[in-house]
């Protein structure tokens, strides 16, 4: 492990062609992010990134005194392999767990990295001279370096700590709801403020003390669980972002530890971009953004969606035959994607649909919430993967206008996301979401298994009972199949 620390010990600075190596990869990270903001451009950000990536690791690898090139090749082996495994294993509704875990991993390295350059300075150059008021000369970790160090090792603390209860929530290992300690404002901003103190008095001190160091550590470990255990289980997508952050400003101060322009720029780039993230999903369930980097909001529990509602309206059972006859006579088709058409892994058999239809002549479009599913641009991932053609796909302020004048909204296990008690109803948990208007299409069709069950805040949808609406109830791959049957015959 040390020798894999010490990869990148020396200072790079002095070698212009291992600078401009590393410019180049920053370059190509930056057109990743650039490529990876659109589906059409998605794959070509991913080649820039591999691109960047190899670049980084090579010139790491080639200008840099490794102890062991096969030691880090066993290490880039193991480690290879977990992930290959994983990759191979993971569900894709499990993705928000594995990322959290992935971080945590993140922090810990910053950890390991300080530690080890606490630990040995000289390996990492950053010793000076120093003479005490006996005019006696010791080598000590010069007080950038320790600023450095101390940042470093608490910010990795903080996102170990946090991803570890994150990934324990998410994972069901540990209750979603949220745990609120007394005082924990002032709990929080005194340990916040300690760490604070401790850094500048471990800059300021020489030699460096010890029991700081470990003080600090302790503390930012402390701090990361108090700012995750009062988040609820709906609000975690978000944490997960900040934490993806926090990963990133974590390993850009590694590479100030390191000497690393390369993991200074890609840390950066990821802390920057994380909490960009953060805030699109903020807006987008109507969290406010202080409150998350604060860790004081979530106060009421909205996550979970396994209990069920009583039902005691009359609503409207369809078919696929009612719903393959009422799309085929439309103009346009709005498809609402959600959680469910995830779970049940319907994309397929929803894009052959989709083909269809337009083969009758009508018009058919995707609606994609920014919260749909249970990850960032989960709905995106999964249409892409099932080839639906990026144009029919569209965000909900560029598409929301058109349920007015669309025959059918058909839903397809999504139930948060169009559910207009965001909108009306103050005390509903999802208050403030922006929503789908599905209840202005003049035919709705809503796909899920039962009228009991419900999303993922646990409440029940107005649009279910209104006049217009058909609940086509099954497994969401079963009943487009049998709607794609009757299409055809
Ligand atoms: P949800 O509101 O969770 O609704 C999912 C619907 O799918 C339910 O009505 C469920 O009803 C149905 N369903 C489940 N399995 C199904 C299957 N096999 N076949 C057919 N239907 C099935 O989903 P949504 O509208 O996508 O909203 C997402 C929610 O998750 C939001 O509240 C959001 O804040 C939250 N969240 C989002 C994220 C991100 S970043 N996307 C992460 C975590 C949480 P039945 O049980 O009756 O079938």
């Amino acid at each position: 492990m040390l020798n894999l620390l010490a990869v990148g010990a020396s200072d790079t600075g002095v070698n212009p062609w291992v600078a401009l190596a590393y410019l180049v990869a920053g370059v190509c990270f930056i057109l990743a992010l650039r490529g990876l903001s659109s589906p059409a451009t998605s794959r070509a950000g991913n080649r820039y990134g591999m691109i960047g990536m190899t670049i980084a690791v090579v010139t790491t690898l080639i200008t840099h005194d490794i102890a062991s090139l096969p030691e880090i090749g066993i290490a880039i082996a193991i480690g290879g392999t977990i992930g290959f495994v994983i990759a191979r294993k993971i569900a894709m509704t499990a993705m928000p767990q594995l990322v959290a875990a992935f971080h945590s991993l993140v922090g810990l390295a910053a950890v390991l990295v300080a530690g080890a350059a606490y630990a040995n300075p000289g390996a990492f150059g950053i010793l000076v001279s120093h003479i005490d008021p006996t005019g006696l000369e010791t080598l000590v970790i010069s007080p950038v370096s320790r600023i450095e160090m101390a940042l470093g090792a608490a910010i990795g603390a903080i996102t170990f700590s946090g991803s570890v209860i994150a990934f324990l929530k998410l994972n069901g290992n540990m209750s979603g709801a949220p745990i609120m300690l007394p005082m924990r404002h002032v709990i929080n901003l005194g340990t916040l403020v300690a760490i604070i103190v401790l850094t500048a008095l471990f800059a300021m001190t020489d030699p460096a003390p010890e029991w700081m160091f470990g003080t600090i550590l302790v503390l930012a470990f402390v701090i990361g669980f108090l700012l995750i255990i009062p988040i609820g289980g709906a609000d975690m997508p978000v944490v997960v972002s900040m934490l993806n952050s926090y990963s990133g400003w974590a390993a850009a101060a590694m590479g100030f530890t390191l000497h690393n322009t390369a993991m200074i720029i890609t840390g950066a780039l990821v802390g920057a971009s994380g909490a960009i993230l953060s805030y699109i999903m903020c807006r987008a369930m109507n969290r406010s953004f202080i409150s998350v980097i604060a860790g004081g909001f979530g106060a009421e529990d909205t996550g979970g969606g396994d209990g069920a509602v009583k039902i005691d309206r009359p609503w409207k059972r369809g078919s696929a035959e009612d719903a393959a006859f009422m799309m085929s006579q439309a103009e346009q088709v709005i498809i609402i994607p959600g959680y469910g058409m995830a779970v049940a892994q319907a994309q397929h058999v929803l894009r052959e649909m989709g083909d269809l239809l337009k083969e009758k002549g009508v018009t058919v479009k995707y609606a994609i919430h920014p919260v749909a599913g249970r990850m960032p641009g989960h709905m995106n991932v999964l249409l892409a993967e099932a080839n639906v053609p990026y144009d029919e796909v569209f965000e909900l302020e560029d598409i929301n206008g058109e349920f007015a004048q669309t025959d059918v909204a058909f839903v397809i296990g999504a139930n948060d996301v169009v559910n207009p008690a965001a909108k009306t109803d103050k005390s509903s948990p999802i208050f403030g979401m922006p929503v789908f208007d599905v209840g202005k299409a003049k035919q709705v069709f809503f796909i899920k298994r039962s009228m009991g069950g419900v999303g993922y805040a646990g409440v029940d949808n107005d649009v279910f009972y209104m006049d217009q609406t058909m609940m086509l109830l099954s497994d969401a791959k079963k009943m487009v199949e049998e709607i794609n049957k009757s299409l055809v015959d």
